[in-house]
């Protein structure tokens, strides 16, 4: 990793869905991604964990020289945004949920959310719905598996199709018009979420705003550009293992680090 790298991590592999619209974005930059999968899913794990964990890996990434870091997973933001900005003077770009641009598109006053337990459980998430959502009918609807099942047994699997089917009808049901993706790894199964949902039902995915984030700190400290568009990949996993979900995930191969931060 240079010291031109944006350092971007997850628990697996949903973080790529924000990855590919920060390369969208800001495509003269070099970037290393860090997929946690020895510990997927994060969504069941207890905060604490995750906070020692997350601030373990945000360190490693500077030490090797990241010039910013993205946190691209909801649960890790939850759970460790505070103290991973506490720990670094580098910009850090964290997401959450899309509660308020829904709460702006919502017209029937009902927006549904799909994320992690932990993630809806969490603090932060109660603050970003009485912060902006107090006005709405806001449905959290837990989606424990779903991460693990797109990651295991691909994103077009029965595996997933089953979990969809208990997971997205319950807010058909209740009349949302917007539905907030809040978990990365949800983007890679938004056709399917949406063929479950009413015409016209709109998801919010916040791969878009990630990257305009990213753009407004790095240039704040004019740190914008100065790479070429490089990529590496690395896991605390199986390599292989990771190397086959991206070649599932994005339809080509490309190779896979071990790395233990
Ligand atoms: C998971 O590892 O459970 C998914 C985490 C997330 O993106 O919220």
């Amino acid at each position: 990793m240079t010291a031109r790298t944006i350092a971007v991590f997850d628990s697996g592999l949903g973080g790529l869905t924000v990855l590919r619209a920060l390369r969208a974005r800001l495509p003269h930059e070099d970037y290393s991604y860090f997929a946690d999968t020895r510990f997927l899913p994060y969504g069941d794990k207890p905060e604490a964990f995750l906070r020692e964990r997350s601030v373990r890996i945000a360190e490693a990434l500077v030490r090797r020289g990241a010039k910013a870091l993205v946190i691209a997973c909801n649960t890790a933001t939850a759970a460790a945004a505070e103290a991973i900005r506490a720990a670094t003077t580098l910009p850090v770009v964290a997401l959450e949920p899309g509660v308020k641009p829904a709460a702006a598109l919502s017209r029937s006053g009902v927006v549904g959310v799909l994320a992690t337990t932990r993630t809806l459980a969490s603090e932060r998430f109660q603050r970003l719905c009485s912060s902006h959502a107090s006005h709405l009918r806001v449905l959290p609807q837990a989606c424990p598996g779903l991460a693990d099942a797109i990651e295991m047994h691909g994103a077009e699997s029965v595996e997933v199709e089953a979990l969809l089917d208990r997971f997205v009808p319950p807010l058909a049901a209740a009349d949302a018009d917007v539905v907030v993706l809040g978990c990365t790894h949800y983007p890679w199964v938004a056709a399917a979420i949406a063929r479950r949902l009413p015409a016209g039902v709109e998801l919010l995915d916040t791969g878009e705003a990630v990257a305009r984030q990213l753009e407004r700190l790095l240039a704040g400290q004019g740190l914008v550009g100065g790479g070429a568009g490089h990529l590496k990949l690395m896991t605390s996993g199986a390599p292989l293992q990771v190397e086959a979900t991206v070649e599932r995930l994005l339809g080509r191969k490309i190779p896979v680090e071990h790395w233990e931060p």
